[in-house]
Order: structure tokens, then C-alpha cells, then sequence
């Protein structure tokens, strides 16, 4: 599913981020990747995202080349992908239903679709009563499993989390994962979540990667790794969490998702249609089975 072959990173003022790795992820894989600040985790999502490409070596995602990729077919192979970031990027103004249907309206979906999915999704993550609230109204943890939400509701078949329970309490963090964990088992999700949470994650038997200056210092799946190196895992300094609501500048919010995922936009992005469908699909909120593929 996902294939590094010796790959670096040297950004363009000479930091070296990333420096030889070579890795295997399967389809199906859940893979916690963790390390210092600074080690090179954000780098490395942002090669799998096709947002930074290797300065040397090469990435094969479900056999797709990316060195080879054209800019203009870089948005199709993103919905491949769902991305969920630590200050959650939901959009202010747009209610719960509204955050995840815009999703889908980006890569332009049909409106049945929208409203089965978005329906699916929601009930999926714990949110189909909150539908219509604002984002203003929930919890750190209910933002981002809206954010969740989005990230599944077109289907992807890689999660990408970069530090998904950096801005919430301990409890709801470990919904968050709960929640990644029943994606990954319900529909063989590759998940890859980047986390400072060393105690967190250790309450599961998931694949631990740890990052260091550049390189996999270690790697559960290969102990074999660990012995080059002599470092100590230590837990590392978790990011300060902040526990309440930052509103974000929504038209940036907007802009940031069309310009990941959307393509040919061809009539103004508006995503009224898929609101008043909003109690057919809260209806509709049990529509599982025959979607959860
Ligand atoms: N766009 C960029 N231009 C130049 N240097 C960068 C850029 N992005 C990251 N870096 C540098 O690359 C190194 C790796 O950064 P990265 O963001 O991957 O770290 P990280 O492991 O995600 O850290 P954190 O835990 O703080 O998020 C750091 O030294 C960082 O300063
Ligand atoms: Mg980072």
C-alpha cells in the first residue's frame, strides 16, 4: 500500500528532514508514528500526501508512483486519502452536516450520494443528533470527529492523522483512536496517525514507528531496526492542548480544502443543496450496511 525506497528530504534552506528511509505499510495496516519534535513526522505525511515530493528516492502509494505524478492529478489521487490535522480545520460557519457534505460536493458528488454518505459517516463517528449544530457548540473531541467524519466520508482508503488528539483532553483522545481502530477493522483503512501520546498509543497492539533526526529509529515490525540504534524511546513532551474553540479564518479553511481535494469546478461551491437534505439524511441515519464497504 504504501512503499518508501530510500527516500530524503532537503527542504529548500538546506534542513534535512527526512534522510534514507525506506518502509512497508500494508493495506489494512494501522501504524502510530511517533518521534521528537522536529524528527521529520510531518514531513513524512506530507510525502504520502503528495504535498512535498523526495528530494532523492522514491514513494509508491497502492502502486502509484508519486515522483512521476502531474500537479493536475495530484487532487484525484488525494481522495484517496482523508486527512485529519490536530487543530481539526473544520469550517467555522458551516454546521456538522454541512462540514462533512462539503467533502463531498468538492470532488462532486450527486446529492443522493452526499446525503447517504454524510449519513453514514456521522452515525459512524457518534454525531448523527448533532448534526445541525455549529461547530462553536461542540467539544474538542466532537470537532474532530467531525473532522473524522469528513476525512472517511468519501471513502479513503488511507487515513492520514497528524497529531489527531494534539488539542483534546486524554479521555477524548482515546475516543478519537477507539474511533480510528473500528474504521481501520470495519473497512481494512490504512490508518497512519503521527501522536506525541507514547501512553495513549501503548494501550494498543498497533504498529509503532519511531522517527529521529530523519531516520526510522525504530520499528515494531522490525526489531531488527532498533539494535543499529542505541537511542532510549522516551516519552516525548506532549504539544500543549487548549481545550477550547479557536476559530480559524473560514475562507482559508475553504480555499485550503478545494485547493487539496477539489478539481474542475466548474459552478460556485455552495453547499445549500446538501442541507436541506439534512433531515432525510438524519432519517436515513442508520444506512450502514449496505454503505460501509
Ligand atoms: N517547509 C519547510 N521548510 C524548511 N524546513 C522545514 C519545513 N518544514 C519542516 N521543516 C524542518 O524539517 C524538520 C522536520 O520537520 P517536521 O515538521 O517534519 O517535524 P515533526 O516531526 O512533524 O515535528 P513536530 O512534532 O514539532 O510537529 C524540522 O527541522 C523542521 O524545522
Ligand atoms: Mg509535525
Amino acid at each position: 500500500m504504501i512503499d518508501f525506497n530510500n527516500v530524503s528530504k532537503v527542504y529548500g534552506n538546506g534542513t534535512k528532514a527526512l534522510n534514507d528511509v525506506s518502509l512497508h505499510v500494508d493495506r489494512g495496516e494501522f501504524v502510530f508514528v511517533v518521534g521528537a519534535s522536529g524528527a521529520g513526522k510531518s514531513t513524512f505525511l506530507k510525502m504520502i500526501m503528495r504535498e512535498e515530493v523526495p528530494t532523492s528516492g522514491s514513494i509508491v502509494i497502492d502502486g502509484i508512483n508519486l515522483n512521476e505524478m502531474k500537479a493536475r492529478q495530484v487532487p484525484y489521487y488525494r481522495r484517496k486519502l482523508g486527512i485529519v490535522f490536530q487543530d481539526f480545520r473544520i469550517i467555522p460557519t458551516k454546521n456538522v452536516y454541512e462540514n462533512v457534505a462539503f467533502a463531498m460536493h468538492v470532488i462532486g458528488a450527486t446529492q443522493k450520494d452526499i446525503s447517504r454518505r454524510v449519513a453514514y459517516a456521522l452515525s459512524l463517528v457518534g454525531l448523527t443528533a448533532k448534526a445541525k449544530c455549529m461547530p462553536c457548540e461542540l467539544s474538542g473531541g466532537e470537532q474532530q470527529r467531525v473532522a473524522l467524519a469528513r476525512a472517511l466520508v468519501n471513502r479513503a482508503d488511507i487515513i492520514i492523522a497528524d497529531e489527531p488528539t494534539g488539542n483534546i483532553d486524554p479521555e477524548m483522545s482515546k475516543e478519537i483512536v477507539d474511533l480510528l481502530n473500528q474504521i481501520n477493522m470495519n473497512d481494512k483503512t490504512t490508518i497512519i496517525m503521527v501522536t506525541h501520546a507514547v501512553d495513549l498509543i501503548k494501550q494498543y497492539d498497533k504498529r509503532i514507528i519511531k522517527i529521529s533526526n530523519g531516520s526510522i529509529i525504530s520499528d515494531s515490525e522490525h526489531p531488527e531496526i532498533e539494535e543499529e540504534h542505541s537511542e532510549e524511546f522516551s516519552d516525548e513532551p506532549m504539544t500543549a492542548f487548549s481545550g477550547f474553540y479557536h476559530a480559524p479564518n473560514e475562507d482559508a479553511e475553504i480555499e485550503d480544502f478545494i485547493s487539496t481535494y477539489g478539481v474542475e469546478i466548474t459552478e460556485e461551491m455552495t453547499i445549500e443543496d446538501s442541507a436541506s437534505d439534512k433531515k432525510a439524511a438524519s432519517a436515513n441515519g442508520d444506512d450502514t450496511a449496505s454503505d460501509s464497504e
